[in-house]
């Protein structure tokens, strides 16, 4: 197995990675329009599949909706689906200019049709759908949960079976990667979300919109870590789901019994306090659910981290050293392919395109999509 970063052509600057991928793969590449729309970022991408499955991300755009919801600490759903509504058409222009290409050179179409704000899940896959309708090309509806899980297959040589540990806004799951569509899920988040958490944290302490970052920001400047103490829930039990709930409230009880806002100092420390607590309780789930995957798959091939809250420093650095210490190697997306991204949407319908995965145009969007109730690759 090798985990060596692969090559990615990106118009963007930041990801030139083009040096071991050979033009001779070029003509059998299959180019997939990627639309991402079920959150707050609008994104759109072409990206080439080779048949070696490298990948060549041709061009991409993105528009962060972050300053519309930030007077109100959250994404509000309609705002979403209205900026959706009023810029996707113009990024899909811009990324089909960039790329240099026109709808007909195209292989296939993939939209995210669900899970997500429905709104907004609505406008990127009715999109998807008419431009597929309009040049004949194939539909592909793709699970967003899915382009987080093989997003790694895009940036890095990473072979099935691998565990994924999927933490979002959303979501806070441990998976068995088996192949494309094929996932067994050992263990999740019984209330709250790993990204909401932190979400809720930053609101509370006042650090600022989008929580996840201000959150790691403030814990990076704390001077005592240790100077609150916060539980670790669920530690000890078996299986591997996680909470977070209990860890958000006993943040909120200590705000309370100090009966004032905290200073900044007080918030740095509390937000250090609850990403130590948070990256313990990933580390000893995470444990857990190798040791459950190793059951099933004993030659696991890599522990995988994605979704937003991948992002996060203190997070992909203790995974790294649980994974050395397993003996498995860490493979996380580079910090921007993290975040919600059309690239992972692209990549994802050109595996599925790969494997003859496509959908018809009347699949319906859903807000609700569990990943292990995807249908098998081909
Ligand atoms: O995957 P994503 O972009 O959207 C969803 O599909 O949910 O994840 C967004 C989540 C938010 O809760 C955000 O606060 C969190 O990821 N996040 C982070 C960081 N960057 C984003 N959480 C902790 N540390 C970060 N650096
Ligand atoms: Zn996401």
């Amino acid at each position: 197995m090798s985990t060596a970063t692969k090559p990615i052509i990106a118009r963007l600057p930041v990801y030139q990675f083009a040096s071991r991928w050979t033009m001779s793969e070029a003509p059998r590449a299959c180019a997939v329009l990627g639309i991402e729309t079920s959150c707050d970022e609008t994104a759109a991408a072409v990206v080439r599949r080779h048949p070696s499955g490298l990948a060549e991300i041709v061009s991409e755009t993105l528009l962060s909706q972050v300053e519309d919801h930030r007077p109100y600490q959250g994404v509000v759903p309609e705002i979403a689906a209205r900026a959706h509504l009023e810029h996707l058409d113009g990024l899909i222009d811009r990324t089909m200019t960039e790329a240099g290409l026109t709808f007909r050179d195209l292989d296939a179409i993939a939209a995210t049709a669900g899970p997500g704000l429905i709104g907004g899940v609505m406008v990127g896959a009715t999109t998807g759908k008419a431009i597929a309708a309009a040049t004949g090309k194939p539909f592909v509806a793709v699970n967003h949960l899915e382009g987080h899980a093989l997003s790694v297959r895009m940036t890095d040589d990473v072979a099935f079976p691998y565990l994924l540990l999927l933490v979002s806004g959303g979501h806070c799951q441990l998976l068995l990667v088996r192949g494309v569509g094929h996932y067994s899920k050992l263990g999740a988040t019984i209330d709250d979300a790993v990204g909401e958490a932190f979400d809720k944290v930053a609101r509370f302490l006042d650090l600022g919109y989008p929580g996840g970052p201000a959150v790691e920001t403030a814990a990076a400047r704390a001077g005592d870590p240790d100077r609150f103490s916060l539980p670790r829930p669920l530690r000890g039990r078996t299986g591997c789901n996680f909470s977070f709930s209990g860890l958000k409230t006993a943040v909120f009880n200590h705000i309370r019994a100090l009966d004032r806002l905290p200073s900044p100092a007080e918030a740095d420390d509390m937000a250090a306090a609850f990403q130590k607590a948070v990256v313990d309780v990933l580390l000893e789930r995470t444990r857990a659910g190798l040791s459950m995957a190793r059951t099933e798959e004993p030659h696991l091939a890599a522990l995988v981290v994605a979704g937003g809250v991948a992002a996060n420093r203190p997070i992909r650095t203790a995974l790294k050293s649980l994974a050395t210490e397993e003996g498995i190697v860490l493979v996380a997306p580079p910090i921007r392919y993290c975040t919600d991204n059309a690239a992972m949407i692209a990549w994802t319908g050109a595996e599925r395109l790969a494997r003859g995965m496509t959908d018809s145009l009347d699949f319906a969007p859903r807000p609700r999509w569990p990943l292990d109730s995807l249908k098998n690759s081909a």
